[in-house]
């Protein structure tokens, strides 16, 4: 079974004074916690076993939220990076918990949405061997890591934030690795910013030919969130969708829920706190009218 990181560090310098005492992944996307929407994501994979890394300050803050995971069926272990020495320590960190797995990365500031998200989703994770990891297209694709990629739609390399962008497409922050991604980490010599860089392992993976780099099209969404507008329009965009639709966006309860690891009773027990602020009565309006709807939450 693959196993799930995610990864809550930095300092979220770019946002201060926000992060001045609450961590960058905790803040609000519209209407729920910022790290909701990774964690949703992977939980659409199929992925149950979480190991969520952030920093010594905040550790508290995520036990208090996520808990050991149960009240969604699944479940969280926790790990400290000291220093925000690069994504591709996280597999580092990780290397107890992950004990040979396969596993999906995302970034905590990361928000995915669209049609068709689901699917690719469980077939990244169908994968055994290899890397599986996505592209999208962007304005400003020296802020990323970019692909170049032939006539073929085949990815020749990645280079990270590269002056001169070869592509318009940025390398997201979802990850999927086979169980040789410790090795791989391991053996990743710092840049010059002086990180473990995860594009250093996508090329150790492209370099054997053992990477998909799967593109989202224009009807997928990719935020991340981690200035004052991109957070900004990252909550527009859920408060719009979500009141047009009536269906919230990376909300863990429901998930859990249509894919069975939380039943009836389960999913009104954790609307009960919710009540007030709407998002409980939302939770009991599933239920409510579930026949519409497959276990996907797809029409
Ligand atoms: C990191 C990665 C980069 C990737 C991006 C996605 O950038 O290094 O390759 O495109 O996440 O969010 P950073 O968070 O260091 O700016």
């Amino acid at each position: 079974m693959r196993k799930g990181i995610i990864l809550a560090g930095g300092n979220g310098t770019r946002l201060a004074p926000l992060t001045f005492s609450v961590s960058k992944q905790l803040m609000s996307v519209y209407d729920k916690p910022m790290i909701y929407y990774p964690i949703t994501t992977l939980m659409m994979a199929g992925i149950k076993e979480f190991l969520l890394i952030t920093n010594k300050e905040h550790l508290n803050s995520f036990k208090n939220l996520l808990k050991d995971g149960s009240q969604w069926g699944v479940n969280f272990q926790y790990a400290i990076q000291e220093k925000p020495n690069g994504i591709a320590e996280a597999i580092i960190i990780g290397e107890e918990f992950i004990n040979n797995s396969p596993i999906a990365l995302i970034l905590g500031d990361n928000l995915f949405h669209g049609t068709g998200l689901i699917e690719t989703l469980i077939d990244a994770n169908d994968q055994d061997t290899g890397g599986t990891i996505f592209a999208y297209q962007v304005r400003d694709p020296y802020r990323y890591g970019v692909v170049e990629f032939n006539d073929k739609k085949e990815a020749l390399s990645i280079e990270e934030k590269p002056k001169k962008p070869k592509s318009f497409y940025a390398v997201t922050g979802l990850y999927f690795y086979d169980k040789t991604a410790n090795k791989r980490a391991k053996a990743i010599i710092p840049s010059r910013r002086g990180e473990l860089e995860i594009t250093a392992l996508n090329n150790s993976y492209l370099q054997e030919k053992k990477l998909r780099v799967k593109t989202f099209g224009r009807g997928m969404t990719w935020l991340d969130t981690g200035t004052f507008d991109s957070l900004h329009e990252a909550s527009s965009y859920i408060k719009t969708i979500e009141h047009r639709q009536g269906l919230k966006v990376g909300c863990p309860e429901e998930i859990a829920w249509r894919r069975g690891w939380i039943d009836e009773k389960e999913l009104k027990d954790l609307a009960k706190p919710l009540n007030k602020s709407g998002y409980g009565s939302y939770l009991t309006s599933l239920i409510k009218y579930k026949r519409n709807i497959n276990r996907f939450g797809i029409n």
